[in-house]
């Protein structure tokens, strides 16, 4: 913003915003730290009169105001001034390229993944999150590039100095002051660069689209009932996080071990993690399955899905002696004994149950699926 000095309008009696003919209110004297005064300020018809620059200069004086230092970076209408214009409005663009790529991949690029282990070559779905965080990214940053070069190459460079005062302002310093923001927008220079304006307004209303279409986006299309699968399937062996099949004799009775299905990335599977339970003697004896879920037992093992029905935390939190999980992240507990229900905390769903049995060469399987869907409720749930 370039303020130049004036001597055409004396900022006097202004500054406490009495005119002239007005007494100050409890005939209030100039504050502390005040500029002198040097005679009567504009009446209302000579302010009415004034443009916008002499407003500006009116009011960094009675504010004791002066523009040390106020240059332009580079010379209005130059070659570097267009060159400069260019530049923001290139940054401006990659705003709204980045923008359309971000929309284009969410719509379009594969997201789902394949656990079945049956895909060949690379699985494109492990790029969708990055690609999208790539491009919001870089939408960003051109955005901040943009700003930061209009900043420096095309607003004027100026050091202005100003006594602090106190007390509200009266009505003509607010005037002043509204004429002075409005002379700062004129100075960015956004009403002479029609391409910067243009390539700005894009840019935010490409912006925009950054956060209506994640929203908007996700209810295009039904889940349909991803929701209610895992990539447990009948016969498939529960893995230890050693990857190596587990048999019975491979754990004591109270112990627990965190099982996944033996497909490609099944442990990076967040759906299918399982607990396996060897409950206690005693246990097993007082075990209750829960309703249609009384052949999911194999002996004195059970096993349960290890995301918490509540917001899906991963419960492991196992009390051996009471046959209690516990979820860290509420405290929700959920007894094994009786189906793994809910007895405590916001979770108000049991943990899902995976049927169980042993193969002819000794190794737990699952006969099935999970029976219900995993983790928090969600919308298209029927019971
Ligand atoms: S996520 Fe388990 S209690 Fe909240």
């Amino acid at each position: 913003m370039s303020t130049p000095a004036s001597e055409e309008f004396p900022a006097g009696d202004a500054r406490s915003g009495a005119h002239p003919g007005e007494a100050q209110p409890g005939g209030a004297q100039p504050m502390a730290g005040s500029p002198p005064v040097a005679g009567p300020g504009p009446s209302h018809a000579e302010l009415a009169a004034m443009s916008r620059e002499e407003l500006v200069t009116l009011g960094g004086e009675m504010d004791g105001v002066r523009v040390v230092y106020a240059e332009p970076p580079v010379p209005p209408g130059s070659r570097l001034e267009k060159r400069a214009v260019r530049q923001v409005a290139a940054s401006f663009l990659g705003v709204t390229l980045s923008v359309v790529a971000f929309v284009v991949l969410f719509v379009a690029w594969p997201w789902q993944l394949d656990y079945s282990g049956q895909g060949e070559g690379f699985d494109y779905a492990a790029l969708y999150t990055p690609l999208l965080g790539l491009t919001l990214g870089s939408a960003l940053t051109f955005l901040g590039v943009g700003v930061v070069l209009w900043a420096k190459k095309l607003m004027t460079y100026e050091v202005v100095v100003q006594d602090r005062h106190e007390g509200a302002s009266p009505q003509i310093e607010r005037q002043t002051t509204a004429a002075t923001m409005l002379s700062g927008l004129n100075d960015t220079g956004i009403g002479r660069h029609t391409l910067v304006r243009r390539t700005l307004l894009l840019a935010s209303a490409a912006l925009g689209l950054l956060a209506v279409v994640p929203l908007v986006g996700g209810l295009i299309k039904k889940p349909g009932d991803q929701l209610f699968r895992t990539p447990w399937e009948p016969g498939m062996r529960l893995l230890g996080l050693d990857g190596v099949p587990v048999r019975p004799l491979d754990m004591r009775p109270g112990s627990l071990q965190t099982v996944f299905p033996p497909v490609e990335a099944g442990n990076r599977s967040a759906d299918a993690v399982t607990m396996l339970i060897r409950l206690l003697p005693d246990q097993a004896q007082r075990y209750r399955p829960r309703e249609g879920q009384e052949g999911y037992r194999w002996n004195d093992f059970v096993a349960f899905s290890k995301i918490c029905t509540h917001a899906g935390c991963p419960v492991s939190l196992y009390e051996q002696e009471t046959g209690l999980i516990l979820c860290p992240c509420h405290q929700s507990q959920f007894d094994v004994t009786d189906g793994a229900k809910s007895i405590f905390g916001p979770a108000t769903r049991s943990l899902p149950q995976l049927p169980l049995d042993v193969d002819n060469d000794g190794y737990f399987v699952a006969t099935s699926d999970f029976t219900e869907p995993i983790g928090p409720a969600f919308w298209e749930r029927s019971s």
